[in-house]
């Protein structure tokens, strides 16, 4: 998920998948994932040296950003990210220990009862395809499907669907289209 086209000044950059990476694949690991609910327990994650956080307290913004920023997203004012983190129902970073900046992040807005949003999934470029997206999607879904919402919903980019099918995302369903409200280039509005 990722801010609305007509939010953004800059397009997307293509995305780049790893075809070597400086960490192996998290699911490599796969003593626990068969067992586990998840691709990767949390504890398969902390000993590669990730902690997992769903709450804003110790999550520095300005390092999120620079991750927004690095996969394309426009650069966002730190004091509204704040607010819209406030008044987000659920979310989900990942923190790279040695570093102790975020790597990864996924956060979803609603009503909590019927309806969700999945918005701002990323994963820093230096960590990406080893895991981490998957492992916050994964989680961040049981998270919203254990409160009962049912209606989850994303925006995504065409070069992502593929990281979104295989956890359970299709696009149109029923032939239902979703429709964003786009403001006129030129609406004095
Ligand atoms: C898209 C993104 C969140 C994926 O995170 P990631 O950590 O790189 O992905 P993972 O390593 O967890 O990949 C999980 C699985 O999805 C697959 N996958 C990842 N990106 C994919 C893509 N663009 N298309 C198809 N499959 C993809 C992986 O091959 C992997 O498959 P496997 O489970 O069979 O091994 C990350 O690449 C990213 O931040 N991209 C830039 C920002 C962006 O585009 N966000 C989404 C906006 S809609």
């Amino acid at each position: 998920m990722f801010p609305l086209r007509g939010l953004t000044s800059t397009p997307l950059p293509p995305l780049h998948l790893k075809t070597s990476h400086p960490l192996p694949p998290l699911n490599a690991t796969i003593s626990t994932a068969i067992t586990n609910k998840f691709s990767i327990s949390d504890e398969d994650l902390e000993s590669r040296g990730f902690n997992l956080h769903r709450k804003i307290a110790d999550l520095n913004l300005d390092h999120l950003n620079k991750v927004f920023v690095a996969v394309g997203f426009p650069r966002r004012d730190p004091q509204k990210i704040r607010l819209a983190l406030e008044n987000t129902n659920s979310l989900l970073w990942v923190e790279y220990k040695k570093t102790q900046k975020p790597v990864a992040f996924a956060r979803a807005t609603g009503d909590g009862v019927f309806n969700a949003i999945i918005w701002d999934v990323v994963v820093d470029p230096s960590f990406q395809g080893i895991g981490l997206g998957k492992a916050v999607m994964e989680r961040l879904m049981e998270e919203l499907l254990e409160k009962g919402i049912i209606n989850i919903a994303l925006y995504s980019e065409p070069r992502v669907l593929g990281f979104y099918r295989p956890l359970g995302f299709v696009a149109d369903p029923d032939g239902i289209k979703g429709m964003v409200y786009s403001r006129k280039k030129n609406s004095k509005r």
